[in-house]
């Protein structure tokens, strides 16, 4: 049967071998094995990247398969060829689908509808190869995930979600600390709270950061905007300016506490510029891990 990532919790089982797995590719970088030779992947687009698109297509390439660009309003897809047809199509050609979507309903759609294993970019609702790249970066950099405490800050986004469960999956403590409008999705925590209590670590939610953020030994934030979001940059200013990511909030985490931030990044709005570039930030770490992590997952995916 095929194998789908569009959502943490397709791999909750697997994470441990995922990073390792990881791990070994980027310290092999240049000379590991190409196990995707002859294998195609198509990356469908409705939105803009410049992370994914490139890693993933990198990622193809040096594993020794091929990756195709496929700008949505480039195909039929733009001019109204429904989702599920676009699914049946190209799995006549490809071995796998990456896509970057509005919405998590056409990822399900897709994902139903193809016979080749479906990867997601991000939607609305879930963005799981970032969070296996969160993972992999913390534990670089603090040797291990367990037990840890990770705070996230700001909106209750698809970022948010996949980190939760990904947190969850492997046993940390993890904080989405969010405005009460913004929280995130209620079945996602409750999801998370339970594969938490199942894996020794916890999952809350706060909308304290003062409370929040003591103890952190790894802290989170993503834009106040995400792309597709309506929310206008005033209302958007007076509703998260307090889970911003500035030196008053560092002094509340530990000292020696890292700082994460999937990009783009907006500085001086959900992150402040001596933070993202002082030497708690590992944003840059993060980004290069984006393609050690979905090596590893196409690896396993698609061989
Ligand atoms: N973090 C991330 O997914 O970045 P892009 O939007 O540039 O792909
Ligand atoms: N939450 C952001 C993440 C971008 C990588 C968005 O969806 O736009």
């Amino acid at each position: 049967m095929k194998k789908d990532l569009v959502s943490i919790l397709d791999i909750k089982e697997e994470i441990p071998e995922i990073l390792d797995l990881a791990a070994r590719l980027k310290a092999e970088r240049g000379s590991h094995e190409k196990p995707l030779e002859g294998k195609t992947l198509a990356m469908i687009f409705e939105k803009s990247s410049t992370r994914t698109r490139v890693s993933f297509e990198t990622a193809m390439v040096e594993l020794g398969g091929h990756a195709m660009y496929l700008g949505a309003h480039d195909m039929q897809l733009g001019r109204g060829e429904t989702i599920a047809d676009t699914a049946k199509v190209l799995s006549r050609y490809v071995h796998g689908i990456m896509y970057r979507a509005y919405s998590n309903k056409t990822m399900q759609e897709l994902a139903s509808n193809a016979d080749v294993p479906v990867i997601s970019g991000l939607d609305d609702h879930e963005h799981p190869c970032q969070a296996l790249a969160d993972l992999l970066t913390v534990i670089e950099r603090k040797g291990r995930l367990e037990g840890l405490k990770m705070v996230y800050m700001g909106d209750g986004n698809n970022v948010c979600h996949s980190l939760m469960l990904a947190a969850a999956a492997v046993g940390m403590h993890a904080v989405a600390c969010c405005p009460p409008q913004r929280s995130p999705d209620t079945a996602v925590m409750a999801e998370a709270v339970r594969l938490a209590e199942t894996r020794g670590g916890s999952v809350s939610l706060s909308h304290d950061p003062g409370s929040a953020l003591v103890d952190a030994d790894v802290v989170y934030t993503d834009v106040w905007i995400s792309m597709g979001d309506e929310l206008d940059d005033e209302e958007a200013r007076k509703l998260f300016s307090p889970y911003a990511v500035d030196e008053k909030a560092m002094g509340i985490a530990k000292p020696d506490a890292m700082v994460l931030h999937c990009l783009p990044a907006h500085r001086g709005e959900e992150i402040a510029a001596s933070v993202i570039d002082g030497d708690q930030s590992a944003v840059f770490d993060q980004a290069e891990n984006r393609m050690h992590a979905q090596k590893a997952v196409l690896y396993r995916i698609l061989k």
